[in-house]
Protein backbone atom coordinates (compact mmCIF):
# COMPACT_ATOMS: atom_id res chain seq x y z
CA UNK A 1 0.00 0.00 0.00
CA UNK A 2 1.46 3.38 -0.45
CA UNK A 3 2.91 5.18 2.18
CA UNK A 4 2.06 8.59 3.65
CA UNK A 5 4.57 11.28 4.79
CA UNK A 6 3.08 12.71 7.71
CA UNK A 7 5.71 15.57 8.23
CA UNK A 8 7.73 17.04 5.42
CA UNK A 9 8.93 20.43 4.86
CA UNK A 10 8.95 21.58 0.95
CA UNK A 11 10.17 25.03 1.28
CA UNK A 12 9.27 27.14 -1.68
CA UNK A 13 10.34 28.24 -4.79
CA UNK A 14 13.96 26.56 -6.55
CA UNK A 15 14.18 24.52 -3.23
CA UNK A 16 10.22 23.45 -3.38
CA UNK A 17 10.90 22.76 -7.70
CA UNK A 18 14.13 20.51 -6.63
CA UNK A 19 12.71 18.74 -3.52
CA UNK A 20 9.04 17.90 -4.49
CA UNK A 21 9.42 14.81 -6.94
CA UNK A 22 11.72 13.17 -4.05
CA UNK A 23 8.43 12.54 -1.94
CA UNK A 24 6.09 12.82 -5.22
CA UNK A 25 7.38 9.35 -6.77
CA UNK A 26 6.62 7.43 -3.36
CA UNK A 27 4.40 9.36 -0.34
CA UNK A 28 0.96 9.30 -2.05
CA UNK A 29 0.13 12.58 0.43
CA UNK A 30 2.23 14.05 2.56
CA UNK A 31 1.59 16.62 5.60
CA UNK A 32 2.88 19.90 4.33
CA UNK A 33 4.87 21.92 7.41
CA UNK A 34 4.09 25.86 6.88
CA UNK A 35 7.45 27.60 8.07
CA UNK A 36 7.78 29.39 5.60
CA UNK A 37 9.07 32.66 5.23
CA UNK A 38 6.60 34.20 6.02
CA UNK A 39 5.00 31.34 7.49
CA UNK A 40 1.26 30.44 6.03
CA UNK A 41 -1.06 32.06 8.62
CA UNK A 42 -3.67 31.92 6.18
CA UNK A 43 -6.64 30.39 4.15
CA UNK A 44 -5.67 32.52 1.10
CA UNK A 45 -1.42 31.49 1.98
CA UNK A 46 -2.02 28.08 1.89
CA UNK A 47 -4.33 28.04 -1.32
CA UNK A 48 -1.20 29.61 -3.07
CA UNK A 49 1.14 27.53 -1.46
CA UNK A 50 -1.02 24.36 -2.24
CA UNK A 51 -0.97 25.61 -5.85
CA UNK A 52 3.02 26.02 -6.05
CA UNK A 53 3.17 22.50 -4.92
CA UNK A 54 1.17 20.73 -6.82
CA UNK A 55 2.53 23.05 -10.14
CA UNK A 56 6.10 21.49 -9.23
CA UNK A 57 5.02 18.22 -9.23
CA UNK A 58 6.18 16.17 -12.64
CA UNK A 59 3.22 15.19 -14.55
CA UNK A 60 1.33 12.23 -13.84
CA UNK A 61 2.14 11.46 -10.59
CA UNK A 62 -0.51 11.95 -7.81
CA UNK A 63 0.27 13.09 -4.84
CA UNK A 64 -1.73 15.32 -1.95
CA UNK A 65 -0.72 17.82 -0.15
CA UNK A 66 -2.39 18.32 3.13
CA UNK A 67 -1.56 22.03 4.43
CA UNK A 68 -1.09 22.99 7.35
CA UNK A 69 -1.97 26.12 9.39
CA UNK A 70 0.95 27.77 11.78
CA UNK A 71 -0.35 28.96 14.83
CA UNK A 72 0.53 32.59 16.58
CA UNK A 73 -0.09 34.51 19.63
CA UNK A 74 -2.55 36.71 17.30
CA UNK A 75 -4.71 34.47 14.87
CA UNK A 76 -8.21 34.48 14.52
CA UNK A 77 -10.33 31.78 15.09
CA UNK A 78 -11.91 32.35 12.09
CA UNK A 79 -8.85 31.71 10.15
CA UNK A 80 -9.19 27.75 11.75
CA UNK A 81 -12.50 27.50 11.22
CA UNK A 82 -12.72 29.02 8.16
CA UNK A 83 -9.63 26.68 6.49
CA UNK A 84 -10.91 23.58 7.99
CA UNK A 85 -13.85 23.78 7.02
CA UNK A 86 -13.18 24.58 3.68
CA UNK A 87 -10.68 21.64 3.35
CA UNK A 88 -7.71 23.99 3.03
CA UNK A 89 -5.93 23.19 6.15
CA UNK A 90 -5.75 19.77 7.26
CA UNK A 91 -4.48 20.46 10.76
CA UNK A 92 -2.30 23.51 12.70
CA UNK A 93 1.23 23.73 13.76
CA UNK A 94 2.55 24.98 17.31
CA UNK A 95 5.85 25.90 16.74
CA UNK A 96 6.89 27.06 20.37
CA UNK A 97 8.29 30.57 19.30
CA UNK A 98 12.49 30.25 18.45
CA UNK A 99 12.29 26.36 18.94
CA UNK A 100 12.92 25.70 15.72
CA UNK A 101 13.72 27.07 11.63
CA UNK A 102 11.61 29.93 11.07
CA UNK A 103 9.42 29.82 14.60
CA UNK A 104 10.08 33.47 15.28
CA UNK A 105 6.84 34.14 14.78
CA UNK A 106 5.81 31.19 16.91
CA UNK A 107 3.77 30.66 20.38
CA UNK A 108 5.45 32.38 22.76
CA UNK A 109 2.92 31.18 25.67
CA UNK A 110 0.35 28.26 25.03
CA UNK A 111 -2.30 30.00 27.25
CA UNK A 112 -2.62 33.23 24.66
CA UNK A 113 -3.98 30.73 21.94
CA UNK A 114 -6.58 29.37 24.49
CA UNK A 115 -9.21 30.19 22.20
CA UNK A 116 -7.47 28.57 18.96
CA UNK A 117 -7.21 25.19 20.86
CA UNK A 118 -10.81 25.17 22.11
CA UNK A 119 -12.06 25.82 18.85
CA UNK A 120 -9.54 23.53 16.97
CA UNK A 121 -11.30 20.86 19.63
CA UNK A 122 -14.73 21.36 18.92
CA UNK A 123 -14.37 21.74 15.12
CA UNK A 124 -11.33 18.62 15.18
CA UNK A 125 -9.04 19.65 13.64
CA UNK A 126 -5.37 17.90 15.24
CA UNK A 127 -2.95 20.41 16.53
CA UNK A 128 0.51 18.86 15.73
CA UNK A 129 3.20 20.01 18.01
CA UNK A 130 7.09 20.51 18.29
CA UNK A 131 7.48 19.32 21.43
CA UNK A 132 10.22 21.57 22.79
CA UNK A 133 10.36 23.96 25.53
CA UNK A 134 12.92 27.05 25.23
CA UNK A 135 13.60 27.93 28.41
CA UNK A 136 16.78 29.04 29.03
CA UNK A 137 17.25 26.80 32.54
CA UNK A 138 16.40 23.90 30.27
CA UNK A 139 19.70 22.25 28.62
CA UNK A 140 19.12 21.63 24.76
CA UNK A 141 18.94 17.63 25.48
CA UNK A 142 16.24 17.84 27.70
CA UNK A 143 13.90 20.49 26.00
CA UNK A 144 11.73 17.60 24.57
CA UNK A 145 11.45 15.87 28.25
CA UNK A 146 10.51 19.07 29.62
CA UNK A 147 7.67 20.19 26.80
CA UNK A 148 5.66 16.69 28.44
CA UNK A 149 5.91 18.06 31.90
CA UNK A 150 5.40 21.92 31.38
CA UNK A 151 3.64 21.99 28.22
CA UNK A 152 2.08 18.97 26.96
CA UNK A 153 0.62 17.15 29.90
CA UNK A 154 -1.49 20.32 31.23
CA UNK A 155 -2.39 20.99 27.73
CA UNK A 156 -4.01 17.34 27.33
CA UNK A 157 -5.57 17.50 30.40
CA UNK A 158 -7.18 21.18 29.51
CA UNK A 159 -8.40 20.05 25.85
CA UNK A 160 -9.18 16.09 26.67
CA UNK A 161 -10.87 15.31 23.45
CA UNK A 162 -8.25 17.71 20.92
CA UNK A 163 -6.38 15.51 18.35
CA UNK A 164 -2.87 15.81 19.34
CA UNK A 165 0.19 14.79 17.32
CA UNK A 166 3.60 15.03 19.43
CA UNK A 167 5.92 15.20 16.04
CA UNK A 168 9.45 14.03 15.51
CA UNK A 169 9.81 12.50 19.05
CA UNK A 170 13.42 11.75 19.75
CA UNK A 171 13.47 10.51 23.81
CA UNK A 172 12.51 7.78 25.51
CA UNK A 173 10.20 9.91 27.50
CA UNK A 174 7.98 11.11 24.57
CA UNK A 175 7.88 6.79 23.52
CA UNK A 176 6.41 5.86 26.78
CA UNK A 177 4.68 9.69 27.41
CA UNK A 178 2.39 8.63 23.59
CA UNK A 179 2.29 5.16 24.58
CA UNK A 180 0.37 5.49 27.86
CA UNK A 181 -1.43 8.12 26.44
CA UNK A 182 -2.28 6.39 23.08
CA UNK A 183 -6.08 6.93 21.74
CA UNK A 184 -6.20 10.52 21.79
CA UNK A 185 -2.31 11.13 21.24
CA UNK A 186 -0.25 10.25 18.27
CA UNK A 187 3.72 10.43 17.12
CA UNK A 188 5.63 10.67 14.57
CA UNK A 189 9.26 9.19 14.29
CA UNK A 190 11.93 10.30 11.61
CA UNK A 191 14.14 7.95 9.30
CA UNK A 192 17.00 9.91 11.28
CA UNK A 193 16.37 9.52 14.87
CA UNK A 194 16.26 5.54 13.89
CA UNK A 195 19.68 5.68 12.56
CA UNK A 196 21.83 8.55 14.60
CA UNK A 197 22.74 9.51 17.94
CA UNK A 198 24.09 12.45 19.35
CA UNK A 199 27.73 11.38 18.63
CA UNK A 200 26.98 11.39 14.78
CA UNK A 201 26.98 14.98 15.03
CA UNK A 202 30.85 14.97 16.44
CA UNK A 203 32.28 12.09 14.62
CA UNK A 204 36.05 13.15 13.73
CA UNK A 205 34.63 16.65 13.65
CA UNK A 206 31.47 18.91 13.83
CA UNK A 207 29.08 17.47 11.00
CA UNK A 208 26.82 20.13 10.40
CA UNK A 209 24.50 17.27 8.18
CA UNK A 210 23.09 15.18 11.55
CA UNK A 211 21.88 18.71 12.92
CA UNK A 212 18.21 18.63 13.12
CA UNK A 213 15.80 19.73 15.84
CA UNK A 214 14.69 18.29 18.35
CA UNK A 215 18.57 17.61 18.18
CA UNK A 216 19.43 13.47 18.24
CA UNK A 217 19.94 11.83 21.66
CA UNK A 218 21.99 9.62 23.47
CA UNK A 219 21.99 6.00 22.34
CA UNK A 220 19.02 4.79 24.44
CA UNK A 221 16.76 7.43 22.89
CA UNK A 222 17.64 5.62 19.97
CA UNK A 223 16.90 2.31 20.68
CA UNK A 224 13.59 3.12 22.34
CA UNK A 225 12.33 4.73 19.34
CA UNK A 226 13.72 1.80 17.22
CA UNK A 227 11.20 -0.42 19.56
CA UNK A 228 8.39 2.00 19.06
CA UNK A 229 8.96 2.28 15.60
CA UNK A 230 8.91 -1.34 15.12
CA UNK A 231 6.38 -2.29 18.27
CA UNK A 232 3.17 -2.38 15.66
CA UNK A 233 1.68 -0.05 18.29
CA UNK A 234 -0.99 2.48 16.09
CA UNK A 235 0.10 5.27 18.23
CA UNK A 236 3.51 5.49 15.78
CA UNK A 237 3.70 6.42 12.58
CA UNK A 238 5.52 7.80 9.76
CA UNK A 239 6.71 11.28 9.31
CA UNK A 240 9.92 11.59 7.63
CA UNK A 241 10.29 15.50 8.77
CA UNK A 242 12.36 15.60 5.60
CA UNK A 243 14.24 19.76 6.21
CA UNK A 244 16.38 20.33 3.00
CA UNK A 245 18.26 23.30 3.50
CA UNK A 246 20.63 24.32 0.95
CA UNK A 247 24.60 23.37 1.38
CA UNK A 248 26.26 26.70 2.44
CA UNK A 249 23.47 26.93 5.01
CA UNK A 250 24.16 24.29 6.81
CA UNK A 251 28.22 24.15 6.53
CA UNK A 252 28.40 27.85 8.37
CA UNK A 253 29.33 29.02 11.32
CA UNK A 254 25.42 29.18 12.81
CA UNK A 255 24.47 26.15 10.43
CA UNK A 256 20.49 25.64 10.28
CA UNK A 257 18.63 22.45 11.54
CA UNK A 258 17.52 19.89 9.51
CA UNK A 259 17.94 16.72 8.07
CA UNK A 260 16.88 16.17 3.59
CA UNK A 261 16.23 12.23 3.42
CA UNK A 262 13.30 12.25 1.33
CA UNK A 263 14.47 10.92 -1.61
CA UNK A 264 15.36 8.02 0.51
CA UNK A 265 13.13 8.01 3.07
CA UNK A 266 11.31 4.66 2.64
CA UNK A 267 14.62 3.00 1.58
CA UNK A 268 16.38 4.05 5.39
CA UNK A 269 12.87 3.11 7.53
CA UNK A 270 12.93 -0.42 5.96
CA UNK A 271 16.80 -0.93 6.93
CA UNK A 272 15.57 -0.11 10.59
CA UNK A 273 12.66 -2.53 9.94
CA UNK A 274 14.94 -5.23 8.61
CA UNK A 275 17.88 -5.16 10.75
CA UNK A 276 14.90 -5.41 13.97
CA UNK A 277 13.22 -7.88 12.49
CA UNK A 278 10.36 -6.41 11.87
CA UNK A 279 9.49 -6.28 8.25
CA UNK A 280 5.86 -7.18 8.91
CA UNK A 281 5.14 -4.18 11.09
CA UNK A 282 6.52 -2.12 8.09
CA UNK A 283 3.34 -1.84 6.07
CA UNK A 284 1.28 -0.19 8.77
CA UNK A 285 3.97 1.80 10.34
CA UNK A 286 4.28 3.23 6.74
CA UNK A 287 0.53 3.45 5.37
CA UNK A 288 -1.97 2.49 7.95
CA UNK A 289 -1.32 4.43 11.29
CA UNK A 290 -1.56 7.47 10.39
CA UNK A 291 -4.07 7.19 8.62
CA UNK A 292 -6.37 5.78 10.61
CA UNK A 293 -5.11 8.50 13.68
CA UNK A 294 -6.12 11.38 11.12
CA UNK A 295 -9.54 10.02 9.58
CA UNK A 296 -8.00 9.59 6.38
CA UNK A 297 -8.89 6.75 3.60
CA UNK A 298 -6.39 4.37 3.26
CA UNK A 299 -4.52 4.49 0.02
CA UNK A 300 -6.02 2.42 -2.82
CA UNK A 301 -1.95 2.29 -4.84
CA UNK A 302 0.60 0.07 -3.60
CA UNK A 303 4.08 0.61 -4.20
CA UNK A 304 7.14 -1.92 -5.11
CA UNK A 305 10.00 -2.35 -2.79
CA UNK A 306 12.93 -4.63 -2.66
CA UNK A 307 15.88 -6.12 -1.18
CA UNK A 308 18.60 -4.28 -3.63
CA UNK A 309 21.28 -2.17 -2.53
CA UNK A 310 21.75 1.12 -4.00
CA UNK A 311 24.58 3.46 -2.97
CA UNK A 312 22.90 6.80 -1.93
CA UNK A 313 23.94 10.11 -3.72
CA UNK A 314 25.71 12.74 -2.23
CA UNK A 315 23.89 15.46 -3.49
CA UNK A 316 20.49 16.81 -5.30
CA UNK A 317 21.12 20.00 -7.12
CA UNK A 318 19.10 22.63 -7.19
CA UNK A 319 18.42 24.44 -10.72
CA UNK A 320 17.56 27.73 -11.42
CA UNK A 321 16.69 27.76 -15.24
CA UNK A 322 18.23 25.39 -16.03
CA UNK A 323 21.37 26.24 -13.88
CA UNK A 324 22.78 24.58 -10.94
CA UNK A 325 22.56 26.93 -8.40
CA UNK A 326 23.19 25.15 -5.15
CA UNK A 327 22.92 21.57 -4.02
CA UNK A 328 21.36 19.62 -0.22
CA UNK A 329 22.89 16.46 0.98
CA UNK A 330 21.17 13.65 1.23
CA UNK A 331 20.88 11.88 4.45
CA UNK A 332 22.89 8.28 4.17
CA UNK A 333 24.93 10.14 1.52
CA UNK A 334 27.89 8.10 0.28
CA UNK A 335 26.36 5.36 1.38
CA UNK A 336 24.60 1.94 0.77
CA UNK A 337 21.01 0.87 1.70
CA UNK A 338 19.93 -2.50 0.98
CA UNK A 339 16.67 -1.68 0.20
CA UNK A 340 15.10 0.02 -2.92
CA UNK A 341 11.73 1.44 -4.35
CA UNK A 342 11.62 0.06 -7.68
CA UNK A 343 8.03 0.85 -8.77
CA UNK A 344 6.67 3.75 -7.20
CA UNK A 345 4.11 6.87 -8.17
CA UNK A 346 0.30 6.48 -8.87
CA UNK A 347 -0.61 7.47 -12.00
CA UNK A 348 -3.36 10.68 -12.21
CA UNK A 349 -5.56 8.68 -14.14
CA UNK A 350 -7.08 11.51 -16.23
CA UNK A 351 -4.13 12.30 -17.49
CA UNK A 352 -3.30 9.20 -19.28
C1 LIG B 1 12.96 21.87 10.43
C2 LIG B 1 13.15 22.90 9.31
O1 LIG B 1 14.29 23.11 8.88
O2 LIG B 1 12.17 23.46 8.86
N1 LIG B 1 14.24 21.56 11.00
C3 LIG B 1 14.56 20.44 11.67
O3 LIG B 1 15.70 20.35 12.14
N2 LIG B 1 13.73 19.45 11.83
C4 LIG B 1 12.00 22.41 11.44
C5 LIG B 1 11.52 21.39 12.44
O4 LIG B 1 10.73 20.50 12.11
O5 LIG B 1 11.95 21.47 13.59
ZN1 LIG C 1 9.75 19.45 10.84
Amino acid sequence: MQPDDLHLHLRDGDILKAVVASTARVFRRAVVMPNLKPPITSVKQAIKYRERILSAIPDRINFTPLMMLYLTDHLSKEVIETGYKEGVFFGAKLYPANSTTNSSDGVTDIRKIDSLLETMQSIGMPLLIHGEVTDLDVDVFDREAYFIERTLIPLLSRYPSLKVVLEHITTKEAVEFVENNKGKLGATITPHHLHINRNSMFDGGIRSDFYCLPIAKREKHRIALRKAATSGEPCFFLGTDSAPHLRNFKENSCGCAGIFNAAFALESYLEVFDQENALDKFESFSSIFGAKFYGLPLNSERITIVKSPQLIPNFLEVKQNDKIIERIVHFHAGKILEWSVVSSYSIVQSKL
